[in-house]
């Protein structure tokens, strides 16, 4: 393998080239789901480079969900990463579901004899970041102006400035993981591509605090109010949110403003015994429901927030994101180690199996649990549909099922 050649040659597109790379497969992005699948590659000697736009810095700072599907820790483990995790994630065997201060628990164990582990999910991207620097695996941060080259034929490359200085990545396979907002679905052509998008109607207001949680499960409440969820990162930290509107910006919610807010909607009992303290984060999240199909376009293969966004309503995001990664590493293992292509050609179908099931989940349950502004024949759909849930333990398996995470 060619790695790290200096010398000056022009791109088809007649750049200045000053470095250029060769690896097997090259991740753009080097969030949860770029750095897993870097990892699961490196153990079994697929040689790969991931690259990140951001600092590690940066990327350490975003707050997201924190809450781990059994199979999604599994691959942890098979990743090597999940020691952290085991010493310091706590399992919950249930989560409660509060409708106007009325609460019902949700009985994983007993309804479908499950749990999933609260872990943040800034903690599984430290452990990801300090696996790979202590491989010594290549990641290369604060690149700009990322481009992906020829991936539909037969030389896919990546070119990147990084300190001024163009530089060009030749790979076999591009795994683009880099969120939404990235290069890599943008580089398919619109006319390959079949997206579908429901954008809803309201925000998520976030708070990060550093009191200890009144709750031992996480609470999903459903108020006349609007929505709240009670969650937390540690015996000593708690994540709270609350439904806004998408016009809300962060400075009209003082921490005063908001822990009233959370306390009219969480439950008069939950209200009266928790204790508040200063944000140490605050923002505000809008909800979307996107699916972008498919998931591969030659040489280039989507994995996680790139190809596929979901409320954070049921904590799918980082849990779809391991399952694209884990489908995505068996194609590649099956390629170089079998010589088989078979797993790359069903990876866009059998990832978005599971996508779907998990949009739809995530779909139901921000629609069960948010006051819409519509028309009061919705609203009483809603109303009767988790009243359903509060009496029927087929519905209330449903929810198990789903939340603790579907198999992989
Ligand atoms: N070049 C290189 N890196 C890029 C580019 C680019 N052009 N554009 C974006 N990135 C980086 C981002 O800075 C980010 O670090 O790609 C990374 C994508 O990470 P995430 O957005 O975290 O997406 P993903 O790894 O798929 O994680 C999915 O994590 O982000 C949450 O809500 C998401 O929970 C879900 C899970
Ligand atoms: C969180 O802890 O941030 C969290 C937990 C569960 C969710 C969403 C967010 O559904």
């Amino acid at each position: 393998m060619r790695q790290g050649m200096l010398h000056v040659r022009r791109t088809s597109s007649e750049t200045l080239v000053a470095k250029r790379l060769r690896t097997q497969v090259a991740i753009v992005g080097a969030g949860p789901a770029g750095l897993l699948l870097g990892q699961l590659l490196h153990r079994e000697g697929i040689d790969a480079i991931v690259l990140e736009r951001r600092t590690p810095e940066y990327v350490l700072g975003r707050i997201r969900a924190g809450v781990l599907e059994q199979g999604t820790v599994r691959v942890l483990e098979h990743a090597g990463v999940a020691g952290r995790l085991h010493r310091e994630g706590s399992i919950h065997r249930g989560i409660e579901i509060g409708i106007d201060g009325r609460r019902r628990r949700i009985d994983f164990e007993a309804l479908v004899g499950g749990s999933v582990v609260v872990y943040g999910q800034t903690e599984v991207t430290r452990d990801l970041m300090d696996a790979r620097a202590a491989c010594g695996a290549r990641s290369i941060y604060e690149v700009e102006d990322v481009r992906l080259h020829d991936i539909a034929g037969r030389t896919p490359r990546v070119s990147y400035r990084q300190h001024g200085e163009a530089c060009e990545i030749e790979c076999d396979f591009i795994a683009g993981c880099d969120g939404y907002h990235g290069v890599s679905r943008r580089s398919i052509p619109p006319e390959a591509l079949q997206v579908y998008e429901r954008i809803y109607p309201f925000g998520w207001l976030g708070v990060l605090a550093d009191v200890p949680p009144a709750w031992e499960e996480l609470i999903y409440a459903s108020s006349p109010r609007g929505f709240a969820l009670a969650s937390m990162r540690s015996a000593t930290r708690v994540r709270c949110y609350v439904q806004c509107s998408l016009e809300d910006r962060v400075e009209q919610w003082s921490d005063e403003r908001f822990w009233d807010e959370f306390k009219r909607r969480i439950g008069e009992d939950v209200a009266a015994r928790m204790s508040v303290g200063p944000s140490i984060e605050k923002s505000i999240a809008p909800l979307r429901s996107f699916v972008a199909e498919p998931m591969r376009y030659g040489k280039l293969f989507l994995a996680g927030d790139a190809a596929h966004i979901v409320p954070p309503t049921g904590a799918k995001g980082l849990n779809l994101a391991a399952s694209d990664v884990w489908y995505l590493y068996e194609a590649l293992r099956e390629f170089y180690v079998e010589g088989s292509d078979r797993g790359l050609d069903g990876y866009s179908a059998r990832a978005l199996r599971r996508v779907w099931s998990a949009v739809r989940f995530s779909w139901w349950m921000t629609t069960q649990l948010h006051r819409f502004s519509d028309e009061a024949f919705n609203e009483r759909i809603r109303a009767a549909e988790l009243e359903y849930l509060f009496g029927s333990r087929a519905a209330q398996c449903a929810l198990a099922e789903n939340y603790i995470g579907l198999p992989l």
